[in-house]
C-alpha cells in the first residue's frame, strides 16, 4: 500500500527549523508545501535548498492550504501559543518546538487549546525520541545499575562557537531563561527514568557575561516522591565550557552518556553508553550506540501515528505541561532562595 504523503508549512527558518526539515525533505511521505520566516531571504534559501514550492514572511495565507497537513512552529518561543491557536482553528496538525509559551498561563492554554481540538499535536520533547536516551530507559527499567538514585545532567552551550552564535542565545533569553528554555527536557527525562513525579526543586545561579540580559548559567536540583534525586545544570555563555556528560547512579552501578559530538576519541558517529558497576569483580560494559542527536523524522512518525491510528503520541501533553511547570517554579525557587514544593505552589 502507498503511505500517505503529507504537506508540511515549516515556519521558523532559523537554527532548529533546519533541523526538523534537513531531516525530512527527502522522505517519501513528506513534501515541502511552503517555507516561512519574517526574514525573506532565509525563507527564500530554505525554499530552494528543501524543494518547497512556496516561500512566504507570513504564515496565514498558507493555513487556507487544503495541501498544508502538517505545521511545523520552529519561531521563537512568545510565538508558538498564538500560531498553534491559528494552525488548529484551520484543522492543521502540528510540531511544535518547546518550551509551548513563555508563563504558566501561556502553557495552560496551550494544553487546553490542545485537549479540545481535534489536531494532532506534538511538542518537540526530543530526547523521549533519542536512541541513546531510549537505551539507557530501558537499562534503567531492566534494573541493570539497581535502583535509579540520582541523575547528573548538565547541557550548557559555549556560545559564539559558530553553531551556537551569542545573538540566538541573546534573543532566546528575551522569551525564558536557559534553565526554562533547554530544562524542559531534563524535567521530562528525570521523570520519564525515575518512573516517578518531582516533588521539590531548587537551585543557584549567576550572571557570567557582563551583557548577558539575565543570569545565563543556572542550576536545578530535584527531588522524587520514589526517593531519586538529580540535578541540571546549563549555561548559555562565552565562558562555559560544552562539556555535556551525563550520569545516571543506581545502588549496584552507574550509566554515563557521552554524546557522539562530544566524544573526545575520534568517534562520530555513536554515542557511548558506558556502565561501571559497583561490584569490582563485574568488567565494565561499553555500548557504542549509533543514534542521531535530535530525531526529527522519529517524531514526525510519532505524530503521523497519532494521525492515522489517534492516540497521544510518545510525549503526552500533560508531561510537556509538568516539566514546563517544574522549570518554571525551579526559576521561581531560584529567585526566592527557597525550595519549592510542587504541589503546594500556586501557579
Ligand atoms: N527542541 C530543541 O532541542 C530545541 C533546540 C533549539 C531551539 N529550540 C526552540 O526553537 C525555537 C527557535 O529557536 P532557534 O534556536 O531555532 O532560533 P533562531 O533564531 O535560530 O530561529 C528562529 C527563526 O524564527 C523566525 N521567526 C521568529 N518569529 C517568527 C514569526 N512570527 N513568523 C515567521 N518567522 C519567525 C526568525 O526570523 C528566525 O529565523 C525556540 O523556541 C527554542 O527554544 C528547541
Amino acid at each position: 500500500m502507498m503511505k500517505k504523503t503529507y504537506g508540511i508549512l515549516l515556519i521558523g527558518c532559523g537554527h532548529i527549523g533546519r533541523q526538523h526539515i534537513e531531516d525530512l525533505y527527502g522522505k517519501e511521505e513528506v513534501r515541502v508545501v511552503a517555507t516561512v520566516d519574517s526574514d525573506a531571504d532565509r525563507a527564500s534559501a530554505f525554499a530552494r535548498r528543501y524543494g518547497a514550492s512556496s516561500f512566504g514572511t507570513d504564515y496565514r495565507p498558507y493555513l487556507a492550504d487544503p495541501s498544508v497537513d502538517i505545521v511545523i512552529i520552529a519561531t521563537y518561543t512568545d510565538t508558538h501559543l498564538p500560531i498553534l491557536r491559528d494552525c488548529v482553528a484551520h484543522g492543521k496538525h502540528v510540531i511544535c518546538e518547546k518550551p509551548v509559551a513563555t508563563d504558566l498561563a501561556g502553557a495552560r492554554e496551550f494544553v487546553r487549546l490542545v485537549k479540545s481540538s481535534d489536531s494532532k499535536v506534538a511538542v518537540s520533547h526530543i530526547l523521549r525520541y533519542n536512541r541513546s536516551y531510549r537505551k539507557i530507559k530501558e537499562l534503567i527499567d531492566d534494573g541493570e545499575i539497581g535502583e535509579l538514585r540520582m541523575a547528573r545532567m548538565n547541557q550548557s552551550h559555549r556560545a559564539g562557537e559558530p553553531e551556537h552564535p551569542w545573538d540566538r542565545f541573546l534573543r532566546l533569553m528575551q522569551d525564558c531563561p536557559p534553565l526554562v528554555d533547554c530544562g524542559v527536557h531534563y524535567a521530562d527525562v528525570m521523570r520519564w527514568f525515575a518512573g516517578s513525579p518531582i516533588v521539590s526543586v531548587g537551585g543557584v545561579s549567576a550572571k557570567l557575561d557582563a551583557d548577558s540580559p539575565i543570569d545565563n548559567y543556572q542550576i536545578m536540583t530535584m527531588e522524587l516522591a520514589n526517593g531519586c534525586r538529580g540535578y541540571y545544570e546549563v549555561g548559555w555563555s562565552r565562558n562555559v565550557s560544552s562539556n555535556n556528560d551525563k550520569d545516571f547512579i543506581g545502588t549496584k552501578g552507574h550509566i554515563s552518556l557521552t554524546m557522539a559530538a562530544n566524544r573526545t576519541d575520534g568517534v562520530r558517529d555513536s554515542d557511548l553508553i558506558r556502565i561501571y558497576y559497583g561490584d569490582a569483580e563485574k568488567p565494565d560494559r561499553i555500548i557504542e550506540n549509533p543514534s542521531i542527536y535530535k530525531d526529527m523524522y522519529a517524531q514526525f512518525r510519532d505524530l503521523v501515528d497519532m494521525i492515522e491510528n489517534g492516540g497521544e503520541g510518545m510525549v503526552p501533553i500533560d508531561d510537556v505541561f509538568e516539566a514546563f511547570r517544574t522549570v518554571v517554579l525551579a526559576v521561581r525557587a531560584i529567585r526566592e532562595g527557597r525550595r519549592i514544593v510542587l504541589a503546594e505552589e500556586p501557579d
